[in-house]
């Protein structure tokens, strides 16, 4: 692909430099179109049997794109406390949240329960918490199906190498910790990990919970967790996941379960990446270039604090040069290596290595795409510096001011 943003029209016809000079940089622009469209494509995975999508909301939790899902038909799943009131203002009821926590105390979950949020407990110290502060409770439990997958060791979610989950071989104490506290267990749950463009992993884990579930009497609801990868290196051709094909083989096994359980549970997915990855790009401006030991430094404000993605995970993310409002094309004449970095004082921040890129000037602007998804969520202030504004493209062209940057009154607020 010569150039996404062309391909897609992703400012809509409006000038990414305008946009730039308006909001400042750096900047997160979202296009409300292809959010809608993503997060469809995952409220219609399982069509057979009752299903919902919950957009797992530590992807992105800005209030317009919850709005977005909430719209659309599709649930949520929240981390935490914070999560959980994201979605609320959004306008999200309680009972289209999962609460999918992890190691959080007795407050927090007691926010879920006095809020009637589902829960899902997930280690046997959790299950007993929630039995104490509310005997005779309903709750799921995170199952570790034993498998996992993901484009990097620090976002798989399951399998042996992993704090989550309650092992297959702790079963029957959940069962006992239930007993003991006159819980219900309504659902079980799974997440194997973040990003898999080849489902098999995935679906091993589904047939593995799925095996599980037959222990459990009466399950209202299997949760087989997200995961489901976006083509990152697009630029480079790189095919979608594909969405339909996955769709019938997971359909194939919840065939072959509800024959055996005898009913249908709720069957539901947690994507979070898939719906928001690639409908967000940051556009940053570059304020020095400069070669150091043979490498051309391209030196931008998209610092670690901005997108840690990079830095945290090696993590690929395509990168277009606009000059002048207008995408630089990719001529191969014109292509350098270059290091693109930020403004950060670690030499661990950096966009991307050695990468050919067209000719790059002074004050163009670099436009990183598939940053919708764990970008601005996963900012911080490292050097003391402000987080970003973020603005979407609605579906009607005009460019709303979604979040506003940061300002350093904001943060000595919290001295006050
Ligand atoms: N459900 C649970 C319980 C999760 O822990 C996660 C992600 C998801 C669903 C959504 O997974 P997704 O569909 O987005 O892959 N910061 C990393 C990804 C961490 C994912 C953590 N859990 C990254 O930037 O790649």
């Amino acid at each position: 692909m010569e150039s996404f943003i062309n391909e897609v029209d992703f400012f809509k016809g409006n000038n990414p430099e305008e946009i730039a000079r308006e909001y400042g940089t750096p900047l997160y622009v979202y296009n409300e179109d292809i959010i809608r469209d993503r997060m469809m494509r995952v409220a219609g995975v399982i069509t057979a049997y009752p299903y919902r999508a919950n957009y797992s909301c530590k992807t992105n939790t800005n209030l317009e794109i919850l709005k977005i899902a909430l719209s659309v038909g599709v649930n949520a799943d929240a981390m935490s406390e914070g999560e959980m009131r994201m979605l609320q203002k959004a306008g999200f009821p309680s009972d289209r949240i999962f609460y999918v926590c992890n190691n959080v105390s007795a407050d927090e979950m007691r926010y879920a329960i006095e809020n009637n949020i589902p829960v899902s407990l997930d280690s046997l110290d959790q299950l007993r918490l929630f039995g104490e502060i509310n005997r005779g409770g309903r709750c799921a439990v995170r199952i570790n199906p034993g498998v996992g997958a993901g484009h990097h060791e620090k976002v798989v979610t399951a399998g042996k190498k992993t704090k989550f989950g309650i092992a297959e071989e702790d079963i029957d104490s959940i069962f006992d910790i239930a007993k003991e506290y006159d819980l219900k267990i309504i659902g079980i749950n799974q997440h194997v990990g973040s990003l898999f463009m080849d489902p098999a992993p995935f679906l091993a884990a589904v047939d593995n919970l799925l095996r599980i579930a037959k222990k459990f009497e009466n399950l209202e609801f299997i949760d087989f967790g997200g995961g489901y990868g976006i083509p990152y290196h697009k630029l480079d051709d790189e095919k979608e996941f594909d969405m339909s094909s996955f769709s019938k083989e997971f359909t194939k096994k919840l065939d072959e379960f509800v024959k055996e359980y005898g009913s249908a549970p709720m069957f539901k997915s947690e994507p979070g990446r898939y719906c928001v990855a690639e409908g967000g790009v940051i556009l940053g401006r570059v304020h020095s270039i400069k070669q150091n030991s043979g490498v051309k430094y391209i030196g931008t404000d998209v610092g670690m604090n901005v997108l840690v993605r990079p830095s945290m995970y090696d993590s690929w993310h395509d990168i277009e040069i606009i000059s002048d409002g207008k995408v630089v094309a990719r001529d191969k004449d014109s292509m350098e290596k270059v290091t693109v970095c930020g403004n950060i004082c670690e030499s661990g921040d950096v966009l991307c290595k050695d990468r050919e890129l067209p000719g790059v000037k002074d004050n163009d602007l670099v436009c990183v795409l598939d940053a919708g998804a764990y970008g601005y969520s996963m900012c911080s202030s490292y050097n003391t510096r402000l987080r970003p504004a973020e603005v979407m493209i609605c579906s009607d062209g005009s460019v709303k001011l979604i979040r506003r940057r940061e300002t350093f009154e904001d943060m000595f607020r919290l001295y006050e």
